[in-house]
């Protein structure tokens, strides 16, 4: 594991959550890029790889595959000048299967902020030049989602996460306004802080007895039960019963990333998932995830039916329900239960796994750093009193946003960012040839149109989320374990992240800290 993990940076000004970089990266040349339009170009693909599995692992790329790429690309006149990274077996098996972004990473360090990989018949630009990625974000139409459409739509369907022109213009159009001020502050109070309540309750009896638990495992059904009850007012109830959502959800977000590096895309072939164990596992991780949506939004359409509600204002909100199901249905829009489940589909994934992991290494990282976790638990006790937060305290939880933005920083969620070129383009620069683009930056949250529309959403529910857990418990790492990377959409740990809590008595850290802020 090769990332710096330190809150060293914490002690400087506020890091500022747009195109910053991880780490000192080489200058470019101040030169002007062209680049080429992915479906101007039919991958040459002349690969007779058989190293077929079901795991994950399915085709492998070694070493040959840089040269041959090399010699083809040399061979047709390209004069881009981006260095081709040497793809070895080794890194490889990281990229197939592993954790996608390990590779890139190392490669980055050794190539610069821009360099070709050669994965399969597919080309990619690999980029972390921060002027480049705000090129490409912002210039969205000259660069769609591409790739990521492709291999996700098995199970976002039509969702407005991937899908592209008019119909994700209208189907973003209709969804945003469902995340007004007045549904953030609600839900932080009825959702946010009574789901971290319940986990804390979860968890009293492991502080109690001294046993260790998987914070990353606790983390991950604390998001299901929040983004459940916030998008459609559902309680999972994760953190007490086992739900295969979870399961499901993971399931599907390593096929697709599989599916990006696989080299022969097989799963185009409807009859292959039929018979082949991986697909299958996937289909049925898609079915138990789509199932739930329909149900949910079927039992709310005969409420909203029967009431015949109506949006009468900007901010409407239904206090029985404040679900954005129940907002969406409520708006009257013309659209399709499916376009409907697959939008809220997107929202469940996307808003699900992400916090999880963010609340995971931030809580990781504050372990092996003490006094900021100290800083941070005196920030908590010092604005909160010992209350929970509400909506307007989470602004002045100065130090502990910062944490969590770092921890953003070091641990990106997802760590890249694709993009394909649809049309030639020059970018800041100066390099020609591109088929995909892949970013990984200190972006949280991306940029330009196609941004995350749940950002304020997940920043208070990752500030909510751990100022109470900060406030109820002290927690430290059970020694000698290892903690390995691996990818879905997010970073994980690869066997978990095992702490040991034990109870604060709050009254007695509300009155040690100073009353001045
Ligand atoms: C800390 C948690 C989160 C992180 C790090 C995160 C990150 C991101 C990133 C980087 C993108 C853009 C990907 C790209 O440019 O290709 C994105 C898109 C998206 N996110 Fe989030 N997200 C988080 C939480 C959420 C939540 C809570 C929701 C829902 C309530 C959500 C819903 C979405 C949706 C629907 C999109 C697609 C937007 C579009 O294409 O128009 N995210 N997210």
């Amino acid at each position: 594991m090769s990332f710096s993990l330190s809150f060293s940076s914490l002690s400087t000004p506020l890091l500022k959550p747009t195109f910053l970089s991880p780490t000192p990266l080489l200058s470019l040349p101040s030169r002007s890029l062209s680049i080429k339009s992915s479906i101007d170009k039919d991958p040459d693909s002349k690969f007779s790889s058989t190293n077929n599995t079901t795991n994950s692992k399915s085709w492998v790329s070694p070493d040959w595959l840089t040269s041959l790429t090399r010699s083809l690309t040399i061979g047709k006149g390209d004069d881009s000048g981006i260095p081709i990274a040497s793809a070895k077996l080794d890194d490889v098996s990281d990229l197939l299967g592993g954790a996608l972004f390990l590779p890139l990473f190392k490669w980055m360090n050794e190539y610069g902020p821009i360099y070709r990989l050669a994965a399969g018949p597919r080309n990619f630009v690999v980029v972390s030049d921060p002027a480049i990625a705000k090129h490409v974000l912002r210039n969205y139409g000259k660069y769609a989602k591409g790739l990521v459409a492709e291999v996700s739509e098995f199970l976002f369907g039509s969702g407005f996460a991937i899908a592209e022109g008019p119909l994700w213009t209208a189907r973003r159009r209709a969804v945003v306004p469902s995340l007004h001020k007045k549904y953030l502050s609600l839900i932080v109070d009825r959702v946010f802080c009574k789901c971290a309540e319940r986990l804390v309750e979860k968890l009293k009896t492991n502080a109690l007895n001294g046993t260790a638990v998987n914070m990353e495992e606790n983390f991950s059904q604390l998001t299901l039960d929040v983004i459940g009850l916030s998008i459609f007012n559902y309680n999972f109830d994760s953190l007490n019963a086992n739900s295969p959502v979870i399961e499901a959800v993971y399931t599907a977000l390593k096929e697709a990333e599989a599916r990006s590096t696989d080299l022969l895309p097989y799963w185009k072939v409807k009859a292959l998932c039929k018979i082949i164990p991986r697909q299958i596992k996937a289909e049925n991780a898609v079915t138990i995830i789509r199932e739930t949506v329909e149900e949910l939004i079927a039992k709310c359409k005969e409420i909203v039916e029967a009431e015949g509600e109506r949006i009468d204002d900007e901010e409407y909100i239904n206090d029985a329900d404040p679900s954005i199901l129940r907002f969406l249905l409520a708006s009257r829009e013309e659209v399709s239960s499916v376009q409907l489940r697959d939008d809220l589909l997107s929202m469940l994934v996307a808003g699900h796994e992400t916090t999880a992991s963010v609340l995971t290494w931030t809580m990781y990282l504050l372990s092996k750093d003490s006094s900021s976790l100290m800083k941070a638990q005196e920030e908590v006790d010092q604005i909160l009193q010992g209350r929970p937060p509400s909506y307007e305290d989470v602004k002045d939880l100065k130090f502990l946003t910062r944490c969590i933005l770092e921890s953003m920083r070091l641990y990106p969620h997802p760590p890249v960012l694709i993009r394909r070129a649809q049309v030639p383009d020059l970018l800041p620069g100066n390099y020609k040839y591109t088929i995909f683009i892949i970013l990984q930056r200190f972006i949280p949250f991306s940029g330009g149109p196609r941004k995350c529309v749940g950002d304020q959403f997940a920043m208070l529910e990752s500030i909510v989320s751990l100022a109470i857990f900060l406030q109820n418990f002290n927690f430290e790492l059970v020694p000698d374990q290892i903690i390995g990377m691996t990818t879905g959409a997010t970073i994980h740990t690869t066997n978990g992240l095992y702490m040991k809590l034990s109870s604060r008595e709050r009254e007695a850290a509300v009155t040690s800290s100073s009353p001045s802020r």
